[in-house]
């Protein structure tokens, strides 16, 4: 198989050379004076099976264009498949229309790259699919989520402690959880009614009333003097973060370790996590300088 990549991920594609002992392609990826990408492919492909890898963060329509090209260039070129491999895939979170009239990003994006000749992508814990490791269909594309689940446990035990409490923040990550220590422990968001202070599914307030509602943090779990591992598969804003942080301190934590698989640190949520936890880590999928875990170890299995 020959790789090649964008330019997020040149390095993960230099350490999954050196994992699976790929040929690395070469690709010249550059912008025309008025912002436009520009993509060669100066390797001859004819006939092999290519992996084309690109992160999906920062800039995340640059990135769409990258792989987009690239896969059209490749193709164009005679390979005889190209595999999408996108650590971050983006807009997976716009994965329903939430309003009437919303765009449904992940389908579009989806199915442009299927429509350009790419014949599988393999992501990585996307917001997507809630099943951990597995094969699905994504609008008519084949995907393979793999999860970072694992590794990122792993690393924490190895570099922060062994007696953990591992929880996700949301119902959403449970199967990731488990998935990574065997246990489903997540936290639960509640919506609380304003009027009544009560939970929303619970109270009698008038209809109308009930849609001003902010939500709270349920849980059954005892984190009294425990070291704890918030798990979880993206850091965005990093408020979902803060918000299990504080409970859990104020229930009793000791320590508190927070891993997720795509680190974006949106805003100043980078250092307000940093000083709000005792160990930070994220994996490669984006680059980050706490990206201490690498993605380019998953695909062993699976090419
Ligand atoms: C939500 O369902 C996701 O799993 C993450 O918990 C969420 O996207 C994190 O976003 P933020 O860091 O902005 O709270």
């Amino acid at each position: 198989m020959m790789i090649f990549s964008g330019s997020r991920s040149q390095k993960i594609a230099e350490k999954i050379t050196q994992i699976l002992n790929f040929e690395q392609g070469k690709i010249s990826i550059t912008k025309w004076p008025d912002g436009e990408t520009y993509v060669r492919v100066d390797s001859n492909v004819e006939g092999k099976d290519v992996l084309f890898v690109e992160t999906m963060f920062p800039n995340q329509n640059e990135a769409f264009m990258e792989i987009s090209l690239s896969a059209e260039a490749i193709l164009a070129r005679g390979a005889k498949e190209v595999t999408a491999f996108i650590p971050y895939l983006a807009y997976s979170r716009m994965d329903k229309r939430f309003q009437t009239g919303d765009a449904l990003s992940i389908k579009a994006i989806v199915k442009f790259f299927k429509a350009i000749g790419i014949n599988k992508l393999i992501t990585v814990d996307t917001h997507y699919q809630h099943v951990p490791v597995g094969k699905f269909d994504l609008f008519g594309l084949d995907c393979l989520n793999l999860s970072a689940g694992k590794i990122l446990f792993e690393h924490v035990k190895e570099n922060f402690g062994e007696d953990l409490l591992v929880i996700g923040p949301d119902l959403g990550s449970s199967e990731m959880i488990k998935y990574a220590t065997g246990e489903a422990k997540a936290m639960d968001k509640i919506k609380i009614c304003p009027i009544c202070r009560s939970d929303i599914d619970l109270c009698k307030c008038e209809k109308k009333e009930r849609t001003y509602v902010h939500t709270d943090i349920k849980t059954d779990y005892n984190f009294k003097d425990r070291n704890v591992l918030i798990l979880d598969d993206m850091i965005a804003t990093g408020g979902t973060m803060l918000k299990v942080i504080e409970k859990v301190r104020s229930e009793g934590a000791k320590k508190v370790a927070l891993a997720a698989t795509h680190g974006l640190f949106l805003k100043d949520s980078f250092e307000k996590l940093k000083n709000s936890s005792d160990y930070l880590v994220v994996t490669d999928s984006i680059e980050t300088p706490v990206s201490h875990v690498s993605v380019s170890s998953l695909l062993k299995k699976f090419l």
